[in-house]
C-alpha cells in the first residue's frame, strides 16, 4: 500500500500512509488509539474507498470495491468487533455466502453433507475441537474467533488481517491462537497482526510497522527493536511504562459483602472494600468475576447474601439501586452494555448524568457542554467533536468514553471490568492515573483484569476467585504471578 489517503467528512484520517507485507510473514501493525490502523486495513479490503494511493498485490495494482472482492483475491479480515450470527450454527456461519451447492447448481440447493465434511476438515486443519453443529452463541469469544479463522481458510486466504484478536481471549485461548498462527505461517499465509499488547508482538511477529496520526512512521525487524523503541515510535517520546505510584491510604470500610450467592454462578462471596482502596480481582475466564460484579451493581441480583455500604445494609436489585448507592460499573462489553453506538459522545455521557445537567427535567445545554467538554479533556478522547457518533470512534477511544460517562457521576464505588482492553500504552497509563486520583479522593475501586501484571501493579489487595468461590486474598505487596495463579486455579486446596 503506497501513499494512502482517506478523510471522513473532511477530516483526514490517513495521510500518505503505506504498508507492505511478504508471504508467510507475521507483521505487527501498531499505533495509538485512533492512529488509523483499522481504517488502513479497511481501505485495503474495500470496506472504505480510498481518496488517493495505490495497492499492489504481487506487483499488480488492485482496487477492491467491497470485502468480497478482497476475499476472492485472498485477503480476509477478522474484525476488532466480531460479526457472527449467534442463532446460526458454526457450520452455517462458516458457509454463509459461500454455500456449497448440489448439482444442478442453478437450483441453489445446498449440499449439507459436503459442507459438514469441509467444516470438520477445516477445524482439524486448525487443530481446534469445535463441533460444527454447535449454535454460535454457545461458543466463547475465543472459539468464535476460531470460526472466523476457519471461514477465511475456506476462502483460501493468502493474507489474514487480525484486528486485536486477543483482546477478549483467556490466556489459554491466546496460546491456541498463537499455535494456529504458527500453522498458518508455515503454510505460507501472511498475517497482519494489530494489537496493543507489546509482549505478544515480541513473541509472534517477524516485523513491525508503526503508525502515528494516520502516517507511516517506520518498519523494523522485531529482533532489531525493543519495547521502549516501539513506544517512542508510537507516541513520539519516551514514557515510563511502570505503574504509577499511589499515596492514598485505605480508610474506613466502604462496602461490605456477606455470603453473596447465585446458583450456578458463585457461592458464599464475602469481602470488604475500604475508601481509597483498589481491590484487584483475579480469576480465570468463567470463574464468575463478572457475575459477582453484576450482582453488586444490581444488573443481575444475587439469590442470597447481604451488601452493606458505609455500614448500612442496602438492597440492590436493579442498576438504578446500584447508581443510587454510588456504584459505577464499567462493563467489559462496551459494544453491548457500555455505549449506544448510534448516539454522539455528548449524548452517551449526558445519559448517565441527567440529574447533574438538568433543571426540573429539562436538559440545560450549557451545563451539558461543560460536563462533556471536561470529560473529553480529562480522558484525552480522540474525536472530531463531542457530536461525533461513538460508533465511529476507534476501539480504544470508545473505551475512554465509557470511563468518562461514569466518572462524571462522582461515584463512591467504582467497578472496573477489563477497563484497559484495547487501550494503547499511553491511554492505559492515563487510566491507571485516574484510578489513583480517584483513590486519593476516597473512592474505592474494584479492578478486574485478565492481564495479571496489571492487577499486580495496581492493587492494594488482590482477591482471587476460583470456580465461583473465593480462593483467597493476598496483599498487593506480597503478590506474585505465581501465588495469585495458585489461588485462582485452586491448586492451594490440593
Ligand atoms: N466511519 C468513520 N467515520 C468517521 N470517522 C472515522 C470513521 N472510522 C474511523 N474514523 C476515525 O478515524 C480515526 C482512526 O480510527 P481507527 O479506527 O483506524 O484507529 P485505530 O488505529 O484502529 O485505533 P484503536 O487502536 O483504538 O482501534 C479515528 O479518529 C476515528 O474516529
Ligand atoms: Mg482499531
Amino acid at each position: 500500500m503506497k501513499g494512502i489517503c482517506k478523510s471522513f467528512s473532511g477530516v483526514p484520517v490517513l495521510k500518505d500512509a503505506c504498508f507492505s507485507i511478504s508471504g508467510g510473514e507475521v507483521h505487527a501493525l501498531m499505533g495509538e488509539n485512533g492512529a488509523g490502523k483499522s481504517t488502513l486495513m479497511k481501505v485495503l479490503t474495500g470496506v472504505h474507498k480510498r481518496d488517493a494511493g495505490e495497492i499492489l498485490i504481487d506487483g499488480s495494482p488492485v482496487n477492491f470495491l467491497r470485502p468480497k472482492e478482497a476475499e476472492a483475491a485472498g485477503i480476509s479480515f477478522i474484525y476488532q468487533e466480531l460479526n457472527t450470527m449467534n442463532d446460526l450454527s458454526v457450520e452455517e456461519n462458516m458457509f454463509m455466502g459461500r454455500e456449497i451447492l448440489k448439482p444442478p447448481f442453478g437450483f441453489g440447493i445446498t449440499d449439507k453433507k459436503a459442507m459438514a465434511a469441509k467444516a470438520k476438515e477445516t477445524m482439524a486443519q486448525l487443530g481446534v475441537a469445535i463441533d460444527p453443529n454447535t449454535p454460535m452463541r454457545f461458543l466463547s469469544v475465543g472459539q468464535q474467533q476460531m470460526v472466523e479463522i476457519a471461514k477465511s481458510l475456506l476462502a483460501d486466504c493468502k493474507a489474514l488481517i487480525m484486528d486485536e484478536p486477543t483482546a477478549a481471549l483467556s490466556p489459554a485461548e491466546t496460546r491456541t491462537l498463537f499455535k494456529v498462527i504458527e500453522r498458518l505461517k508455515a503454510n505460507g499465509v501472511s498475517i497482519i497482526y494489530i494489537s496493543h499488547r507489546m509482549e505478544e508482538i515480541f513473541e509472534i511477529c517477524d516485523r513491525i510497522t508503526v503508525m502515528r496520526d494516520g502516517q507511516y512512521i517506520d518498519t523494523k525487524k522485531i529482533s532489531e527493536t525493543s519495547m521502549a523503541d516501539v513506544v517512542r515510535m508510537m507516541i513520539g517520546r519516551d514514557i515510563d511504562v511502570r505503574f504509577p505510584g499511589r499515596s492514598a491510604k485505605a480508610g474506613a470500610a466502604l462496602l461490605e459483602v456477606k455470603g453473596l450467592s447465585k446458583k450456578g454462578f458463585f457461592e458464599d462471596i464475602s469481602f470488604s472494600l475500604c475508601a481509597g482502596e483498589v481491590l484487584g480481582v483475579a480469576g480465570l475466564m468463567g470463574a464468575g468475576r463478572t457475575e459477582i460484579m453484576h450482582a453488586l451493581f444490581g444488573s443481575a441480583p444475587a439469590d442470597s447474601g447481604s451488601i452493606f455500604i458505609n455500614g448500612r445494609q442496602v438492597s440492590i436489585r436493579t442498576p438504578e439501586d446500584g447508581i443510587k448507592n454510588g456504584i459505577a460499573f464499567i462493563t467489559e462489553d462496551r459494544k453491548l452494555e457500555g455505549l449506544i453506538l448510534d448516539y454522539a459522545i455528548d449524548a452517551n455521557i449526558a445519559l448517565n448524568n441527567l440529574d447533574r445537567i438538568s433543571n426540573h427535567g429539562v436538559i440545560n445545554t450549557a451545563k451539558e457542554k461543560v460536563l462533556v467538554t471536561e470529560a473529553i479533556r480529562r480522558l484525552l478522547v480522540k474525536c472530531s467533536s463531542a457530536k461525533q457518533k461513538t460508533g465511529e470512534l476507534s476501539g480504544g477511544n470508545q473505551q475512554k468514553v465509557v470511563l468518562a460517562k461514569w466518572i462524571c457521576g462522582n461515584p463512591r464505588i467504582l467497578i472496573l471490568d477489563e477497563p484497559t482492553r484495547g487501550v494503547d500504552v499511553g491511554a492505559k497509563k492515563e487510566i491507571y492515573m485516574i484510578i489513583n486520583q480517584l483513590a486519593e479522593q476516597g473512592i474505592g475501586s474494584i479492578f478486574i483484569s485478565s492481564e495479571l501484571p496489571e492487577v499486580l501493579g495496581m492493587s492494594d489487595r488482590i482477591m482471587a476467585i476460583h470456580e465461583g468461590r473465593i480462593g483467597g486474598f493476598i496483599a498487593g505487596k506480597e503478590a506474585t504471578q505465581e501465588n495469585v495463579m495458585t489461588l485462582c486455579t485452586g491448586a492451594a486446596n490440593d
